[in-house]
């Protein structure tokens, strides 16, 4: 038995190893052919292979470029020439209005449709075949790279050219000390590719899409600072003028100077603290005035907490010396409007979760700051007189995030300068850490206040002082 079954044996053993390396060499191929796929670009955008970031030299060896540049140059010529034409029509059209008006309506719309639907188009296209001309990224100095290496990572050109070190005109050096300009964009876009290729996708001086709010889910998933656009930003088609100053502070702002389209909301008054759909959740009480007009001068409730300083008090500690200073919370500008009025400038750090913080604040005729909590400020060390915050980082963060985001106030801080926590709350089973977070710079005391909010929370509010430091 065992002889008869030796060869048959030996067969089948060769056949598996024949068909075990038959599979080797058919996975050897097809990895052979993925890589060459990949580097000739079969993956990436079709319009892609042809550009010369792929090696400019191996894709257009053998092909006439001077030929191709002339061909360009004649179209910009046509175009030019065209555009002119078309112009100077509308121009004595625009002459002649009052005729148009009264013999034939349609004619304005004609002029209309060429000034929209022509002479745009026409100009964009124009600028698009300009831009073939733009010298393309020759590289970083004396390194053989040819571009930065996260410009592969990216499709969409206006990314690409976006993040391509400029040279300085004339190899002169800038004032930076710099022979040339480095965009950024935060290393996080890099996960958040598919947006901000969204993001990026818009034809070069027409009009941006109402994409804010694809903006800002971007910054705040720290993709952040985002990129410059070269589209134009919409606004209220019917904005307003803004009210005085010696009114604004305290009005609530006219509907029409805000574009609604991306909230909940379609006016202010919807974004009452009643208004169950009013669409966000954080600082309810934010647009109604009359609530907002207690805050910091008054006992709110009856209850009266002690864990709401006045703004009187607090300017008492440091008589005069409270100019400046920043407001890094949740609210539509209170506490800079109030500060305003005893001559400090606060600058409101805002984001529009849900409703147009940002818009508020600014039309109320204060700062806002259109910043999230992954940033480093953008203010220089020693700088500010005090740092009031309320309402954002209360006991849902990180601490050791909250670690970082104290010594960057620490940082901008000035010696003497004032630390305002207002009404920060938590668990109170974490009331220590937090605590410790706060204590650990050695601030002197001012106020130090903690009160129950609920059975398992507490409110936490006080007003430190950094003290001067030797070195
Ligand atoms: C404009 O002219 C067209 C044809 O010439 C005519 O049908 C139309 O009624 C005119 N419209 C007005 C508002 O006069
Ligand atoms: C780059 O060029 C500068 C002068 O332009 C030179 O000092 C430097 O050593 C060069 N660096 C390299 C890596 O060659
Ligand atoms: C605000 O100031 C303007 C002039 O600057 C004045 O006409 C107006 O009455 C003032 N409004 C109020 C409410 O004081
Ligand atoms: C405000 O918007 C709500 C719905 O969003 C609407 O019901 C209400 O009539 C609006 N109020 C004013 C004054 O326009
Ligand atoms: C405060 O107390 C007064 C009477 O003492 C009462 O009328 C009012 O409703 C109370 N307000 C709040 C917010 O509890
Ligand atoms: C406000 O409340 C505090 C206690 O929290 C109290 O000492 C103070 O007198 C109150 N002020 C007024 C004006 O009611
Ligand atoms: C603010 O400054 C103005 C002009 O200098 C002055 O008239 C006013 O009294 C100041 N207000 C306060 C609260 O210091």
């Amino acid at each position: 038995m065992g002889k008869s079954c030796l060869p048959k044996c030996r067969l089948g053993r060769i056949l598996s190893w024949l068909q075990i390396l038959l599979g080797g060499l058919v996975m050897i191929v097809s990895i052979a052919n993925l890589f060459k796929l990949y580097s000739s670009g079969f993956f990436l955008h079709n319009e892609v292979v042809c550009r010369p970031y792929y090696g400019a030299k191996d894709l257009y060896e053998g092909f006439d470029l001077r030929a191709l540049n002339d061909r360009v140059g004649e179209v910009l010529n046509r175009m030019d020439s065209l555009q002119e034409k078309l112009e100077r029509t509308v121009q004595e059209m625009e002459k002649n209005k009052d005729g148009l008006v009264k013999t034939n309506i349609t004619r304005l719309e004609h002029k209309k449709f060429l000034e929209e639907e022509v002479i745009r188009p026409l100009y964009n296209a124009h600028i698009a075949l300009r831009q073939i001309r733009l010298p393309m990224a020759e590289g970083i100095r004396n390194s053989t790279m040819k571009e930065e290496p996260l410009i592969n990572t990216f499709i969409r050109e206006e990314i690409r050219k976006y993040i391509t070190p400029k040279e300085n005109r004339l190899g002169k050096i800038n004032i930076y000390g710099k022979e040339r300009v480095y965009n950024t964009i935060g290393h996080a876009c890099v996960l958040m590719k598919k947006e901000l290729e969204e993001y990026m996708d818009y034809d070069i001086g027409s009009y941006c899409k109402d994409d804010w709010n694809l903006a800002q889910k971007l910054m705040v998933n720290g993709c952040d600072p985002l990129p410059r656009r070269r589209c134009l930003t919409r606004a209220s088609k019917v904005y307003q003028k803004p009210y005085p100053i010696n009114e604004s502070l305290w009005k609530i702002p006219d509907d029409r100077n805000v574009r609604w389209g991306n909230y909940q909301c379609r006016n202010f008054t919807c974004l009452s603290s009643k208004n169950p759909k009013r669409g966000f959740s954080k600082c309810i009480n934010c647009f109604e005035m009359e609530l907002e007009k207690l805050k910091w001068v008054t006992n709110t409730s009856n209850s009266s907490l002690p864990v709401d300083f006045w703004i009187s008090d607090v300017l008492a500690i440091k008589p005069g010396e409270i100019r400046i200073g920043l407001d890094f919370g949740i609210g539509t500008g209170s506490f800079a409007a109030r500060m305003r009025e005893k001559n400090v400038t606060i600058i409101s750090t805002a984001l529009n979760l849900g409703a147009p913080f940002n818009e508020m604040i600014a039309l109320r005729g204060l700062v806002p700051l259109y910043v999230t909590l992954n940033q480093r400020l953008p203010f220089f060390d020693n700088t500010m007189d005090i740092i009031h915050t309320s309402g954002f980082m209360d006991g849902w963060i990180d601490l050791q995030l909250l670690d970082f985001i104290l010594y960057d106030w620490d940082r901008i801080l000035r010696p003497g300068g004032l630390l305002w926590i207002d009404r920060f709350f938590c668990d109170r089973k974490d009331l220590d850490d937090f605590m410790y977070m706060f204590l650990q710079f050695r601030y002197k005391k001012h106020k130090w206040v903690i009160a129950p909010k609920s059975k398992d929370e507490v409110y936490f509010s006080a007003l430190l002082e950094k003290p001067q430091r030797a070195i």
